[in-house]
């Protein structure tokens, strides 16, 4: 021991007075966090300053100790920003190894700043306080690309474009409104992140290791200084149950998930045989050996990364499945799983909002392959049907009017009356040919959530007052 009384600090001097030999060197690093654990230093730090500063209100810091320690973590945040701090994995984790470094800088007062508390309720704050805050990040990117959206759609009320069910064109839509769908995908998984932000919020400091402290500590005061909206209820609960990091996990692959399946759609349809959108240059990559090659690398990458977001849902499940309570020294894994969720998504929704508000419609292309998937037939039945057919009769004369246009090589409307009226003769008239336009057709849906372009621009200025 020095002079001061204070040991050179390590995990040995700080936890380990009760046994009889060092921990085994490959135990040290095995049980290590601080490689990973490091990125919640901001966290770390802001909690113990209100930690700090609730001691001093309850009279277990005087005032000129509670200054020091304070001063001594700014101190610490600011070698750390400037890469001067020493992590060391012999101290586990960022926790030891901010409030080593304050012992070391300040002396015995540091040693003070554990009172009341334990790294169980420490690490359950850092983490609800990171998290919090890159939902907050995403909540703001998700609705940047929202809005993003909007203006495409809205660009795009009247370009006409095939709908497709198995993959097959089906009926003629509006882009804007396919844009909108998206939209609508979006929209609720932004909700799902507001809404999970409030059980994320929720203060876990005064559980201490797991059945609270003697010291009657101000839980409201430090909830208060650090945002919170409220305090755990219960001390077990609070230091051992992630489920505000799956539940977010959660949102993170169903959001994954759609960003996926709308980056399929432009693979596809940037591809040659579509051939119905334009992605940005900076956005594709060249082919190292055929040189006529723009690839989709970004929204493939989209896609492909919403298998490893999948996978950290089910890992965080996984870990807490058969943990009694309280504390376990497996929730030292939430992190790297929640730490990706976040990076993943971040990264994926700055890489949208780059490229959405440039993706270019080839509105020639979309209007040819309407054309060419025979989508007005359902149009033609329902005419049938206003002119009094049976809905499964009309059904059976439009089939063989497409088969006859098949035959040709034509659209619909290139076929004669006389040929579109087959046996059933006389009930089909001139009035026809607007039914089976793509504008005719796309323009009869005009109902609330239809693709009708008037429908289009109304449900972009809903959206717009929705965000
Ligand atoms: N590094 C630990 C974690 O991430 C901090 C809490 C450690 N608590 C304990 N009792 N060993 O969970």
């Amino acid at each position: 021991m020095s002079a001061n009384n204070t040991p050179k600090p390590s995990a040995a001097g700080l936890l380990r007075g009760r046994f009889s030999e060092a921990t085994d060197e490959f135990v040290e690093a095995f049980t290590a966090s601080v490689s990973f654990d490091q990125r919640l230093y901001r966290q770390d730090i802001a909690g113990s300053i209100a930690h700090a500063r609730m001691l001093n209100k309850i009279d277990i810091l005087n005032d000129a100790e509670c200054e020091q320690i304070l001063s001594g973590l700014q101190d610490i945040q600011r070698e750390i920003e400037a890469g001067e701090f020493n992590w060391q994995v012999a101290l586990e984790d960022v926790h030891m190894n901010i409030e080593s470094r304050l012992i070391e800088r300040i002396g015995d007062t540091g040693k003070k700043l554990h009172t009341g508390r334990s790294r169980n309720d420490q690490v359950a704050t850092d983490i609800r306080l990171y998290l919090r805050d890159a939902v907050d990040e995403l909540i703001a990117l998700e609705t940047t690309l929202l809005g993003a959206l909007t203006e495409l759609a809205e660009q795009n009320a009247d370009t006409i474009m095939p709908g497709f069910t198995h993959l097959q064109a089906a009926q003629p839509i509006t882009f804007g409104h396919h844009l909108m769908a998206w939209f609508e995908m979006l929209l609720r998984d932004r909700e799902r992140l507001q809404d999970a932000r409030k059980r994320i919020n929720v203060l876990p400091l005064g559980a201490a290791a797991l059945a609270g402290t003697p010291y009657k500590p101000d839980r409201e005061f430090v909830a208060q200084a650090l945002g919170f909206d409220g305090v755990c209820e219960n001390s077990l609960d609070a230091v051992s149950d992630r489920d505000f990091a799956i539940e977010f996990c959660a949102i993170a692959a169903l959001t994954m998930t759609h960003l996926s399946r709308w980056c399929e759609e432009l693979v596809l349809w940037s591809s040659q045989q579509f051939g119905f959108v334009n992605l940005p240059d900076r956005f594709c990559t060249g082919s190292s050996i055929m040189p006529q090659k723009k690839n989709p690398d970004v929204p493939e990458l989209i896609r492909g990364k919403t298998g490893r977001v999948n996978g950290h849902l089910f890992s965080l499940l996984t870990l807490m499945k058969s943990q009694p309570l309280a504390y376990n020294k497996d929730n030292q894994e939430d992190k790297e799983p929640l730490f990706d969720a976040v990076d993943t998504l971040h990264g994926c929704l700055t890489a949208l909002n780059g490229m959405v508000p440039h993706i270019e419609p080839n509105i020639e292309a979309m209007r040819e392959a309407t054309l060419k998937g025979y989508t007005t037939a359902t149009d033609l039945a329902d005419y049938l049907v206003r002119k009094n057919v049976p809905f499964r009769d009309a059904h059976e004369i439009v089939g063989r009017a497409v088969a006859q246009a098949v035959a040709k090589g034509m659209p619909l409307e290139a076929l004669s009356l006389e040929e579109l009226n087959g046996a059933h003769g006389g009930v089909i008239t001139d009035d026809v040919y607007q039914v089976l336009s793509l504008a005719g057709s796309v323009a009869a849906r005009d109902h609330f959530g239809g693709t009708a372009p008037n429908q289009v621009r109304q449900a972009v200025s809903r959206a717009r007052a929705r965000l």
